[in-house]
């Protein structure tokens, strides 16, 4: 299935996207979790599944996977599996042994579709997070476009149905359309987005080279101690959002996804929680009024939870946690 085909089905099947944030390093999380609220989504209808070799549980994600296969509950071909190529591999001839591993790690023999998880590099190796003597990360700067070249031969070479970038501004993926001999543009450019950071910009140039928009951090982000500043405004509590979600007989949570769907929007939403997953899938019985829309839109502030150097500060600590979990 194609990521249009996707989204195509997405609006005429009542199939949202359901992104895992399946992680090692949270410690309230476990990577057992993680494929349990995995067969917990696919019951519920789910069939996007967004992961990441970073988050560290593409093993128990794809035994999920398997088994919700094996019990018949859906076919390969029903799933949409997203992955990531982390920074330490953007190296070319690092790409396809990177997904190699993440298949393996899956039990899959394709993924439906993988992003380059930031246009950030960081030094080549299997260090996740290359540090200096001081502590700083290794950055790194391979021609982003020599890395896309290495994510079409993955495609090419069936490992991949489809190819796409995270992160991404404008100018980075403009480097990409207009690169010599390009032979597949990313289909998507998967970036935080909410209705406190609309991304009106980046998605009016993404729908104009027919690149889908994934948002994620839809709901105000995990709000996880040191990656976000807690005193930043949260989604879920926002006033407009909540007399909207009162007026709807919605939950603040389903508006702040509806919102963005009704603008072209693919959402991701993370949750561990049973009744959380199932409330996050009921989004197609209702619809949000033009007033209502523009009532969300002035709540816009161009506002990010996670900026780039919080994203590898809190990242680089993370991988301490992750090297002493293993
Ligand atoms: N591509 C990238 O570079 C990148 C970067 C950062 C983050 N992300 C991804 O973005 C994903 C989502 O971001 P996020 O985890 O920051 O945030 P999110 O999806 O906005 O929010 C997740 C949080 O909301 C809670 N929640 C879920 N449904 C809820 C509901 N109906 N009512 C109230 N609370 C609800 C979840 O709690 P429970 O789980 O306890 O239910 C969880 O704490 C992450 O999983 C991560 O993978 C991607
Ligand atoms: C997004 O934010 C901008 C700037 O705050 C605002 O003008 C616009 O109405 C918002 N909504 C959309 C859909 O662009």
């Amino acid at each position: 299935m194609t990521y249009s085909a996707l989204k195509e089905k997405q609006s005429l099947h009542n199939l949202p996207s359901f992104l895992l944030f399946c992680l090692v390093f949270f410690f309230q999380y476990t990577k057992e979790q993680a494929g349990e609220a995995t067969k917990v989504a696919i019951d519920v209808g789910y069939r996007h599944i967004d992961c990441a070799f970073l988050y560290g549980n593409e093993v128990e994600v794809g035994r999920a996977i398997n088994a919700k296969i094996a019990d018949g509950t859906v076919k390969r071909e029903d799933i949409f599996y997203t992955g990531k190529l982390w920074s330490n591999n953007q190296a070319p001839e690092r790409v396809r042994p990177a997904l190699e591993s993440s298949l393996k790690d899956l039990g899959l023999d394709y993924m439906d579709l993988f992003l380059i998880h930031t246009p950030v590099e960081f030094k080549p190796g299997d260090n996740l997070f290359p540090k200096d003597e001081n502590g700083k990360v290794i950055f790194h700067n391979t021609d982003i476009r020599d890395t896309w070249k290495a994510m079409e031969a993955c495609k090419d070479a069936g490992l991949v149905r489809s190819i796409g970038v995270s992160n991404f501004n404008s100018k980075q993926l403009e480097l990409i359309l207009n690169a010599p001999g390009l032979k597949y543009k990313p289909v998507c450019n998967q970036v935080e987005c909410h209705i406190f950071l609309n991304q009106s910009k980046l998605l009016e140039f993404c729908k104009s080279k027919d690149i889908v928009l994934v948002g994620y951090s839809v709901l105000g982000s995990s709000r996880v101690e040191g990656w976000i500043d807690k005193n930043l405004p949260y989604v879920l509590e926002n006033p407009v959002v909540i007399e909207v979600a009162k007026k709807v007989g919605r939950s603040a949570a389903q508006v702040a996804m509806r919102y963005l769907l009704q603008r072209g929007i693919v959402v991701l939403a993370k949750s561990f929680t049973a009744e959380r997953i199932k409330q996050n899938f009921q989004l197609f019985d209702f619809q949000l009024s033009d007033e209502d829309m523009q009532r969300v839109d002035g709540v816009n502030k161009n506002m990010r939870y996670l900026s780039i150097d919080r994203y590898v500060g809190a990242l680089s600590a993370c991988g301490e946690i992750c090297r002493i979990i293993g």
